[in-house]
């Protein structure tokens, strides 16, 4: 495909903002090159998009089909595709999520084919705080040395959702056994290849088990040190949202974390939307 996008890196090396390009006005064929981006380059953004719920979930579709929410909770009820994260109270009663997603991850990790994308449109943005960091995993694992790449290549990691929910909660909520049965323990490999080009992520996460084959302990430590490495400043893009922006990132090659905001003082609201995935290799 000509890619006749207009486009700026959002770091050099990583991501782009795609200029001039109107979602909700977009043909397919447009669509479509704003994906083909997305393939390529780990992170898009496209600022000033007016999106109604009804075409957020037309632009998420030209990705692939749409993830369903584990938590019904904060979903619209018109759009079920679309979860709320927002502070914001409306009869009494939060409309959405609120400080969902700090730490670094990568979305539905412990799922054996986890979201391809997550894509976020800003609807109400505090002045300061609730920047998003996107950590850049091909840039991490092409910085290591040949040695320890052939180190790190054959490590699988076991992601568990019972763990991660039990870290989460501190034994506060049960975690009821039918959504336990529906997500049972997977393996994944550490160093995670993008389907589009073969090119390699360091894929590693909190909240899971450990390595497979290796004593916890020793696991977790490794596993920490992996995640302050990709999360260095070198790697990670900080995303300072305005009203009207999209962005949409590679959960195959990148981890994430939100950060938090003066919740007394401002109101933060976004959409959010999940794109599916495929096994990890
Ligand atoms: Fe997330």
């Amino acid at each position: 495909m000509t890619n006749a996008l207009a486009t700026s890196e959002l770091k050099p090396g990583f991501g782009v903002e795609i200029h001039d390009v109107d979602l909700a006005a977009a043909d397919n064929a447009l669509l479509a090159e704003v994906v083909s981006a997305f393939h390529r380059h780990g992170a898009i953004l496209l600022r000033d998009q007016h999106m109604p719920p009804a075409d957020l979930v037309r632009f998420g579709r030209a990705f692939g089909p749409l993830e369903g929410h584990t938590v019904q909770d904060f979903v619209l009820p018109e759009h079920p595709d679309i979860y709320v994260l927002s502070n914001r109270i409306e009869d009494g009663r939060p409309v959405g999520a609120h400080n969902d997603g700090i730490g670094w991850h990568t979305d539905h990790n412990f799922k054996a084919e986890p979201v391809m994308c997550t894509m976020l449109h800003a609807r109400i943005v505090p002045p300061e705080g609730s920047d998003t960091l996107l950590a850049d995993g091909v840039a991490a694992y092409e910085a290591l040395s040949a040695e320890e790449q052939a180190r790190l290549d054959p490590l699988q990691l076991c992601h568990s959702y019972a763990f991660l929910a039990q870290m989460r909660e501190h034994g506060r909520k049960t975690i009821s056994a039918e959504v336990l049965a529906a997500n049972p323990d997977v393996i994944h490999p550490l160093i995670r290849t993008h389907p589009a080009d073969g090119r390699k992520a360091l894929w590693v996460s909190g909240g899971t088990r450990g390595f497979v084959g290796w004593d916890q302990e020793e696991s977790f430590r490794r596993i920490d040190e992996l995640i302050e490495y990709v999360t260095q400043d070198r790697f990670v893009f900080r995303h300072k949202w305005r009203v009207g922006d999209v962005l949409v990132w590679d959960n195959r090659c990148t981890l994430h974390t939100g950060t938090l905001f003066d919740d007394t003082r401002y109101v933060r609201e976004m959409h959010r939307m999940w794109v599916k995935g495929d096994r990890p290799f």
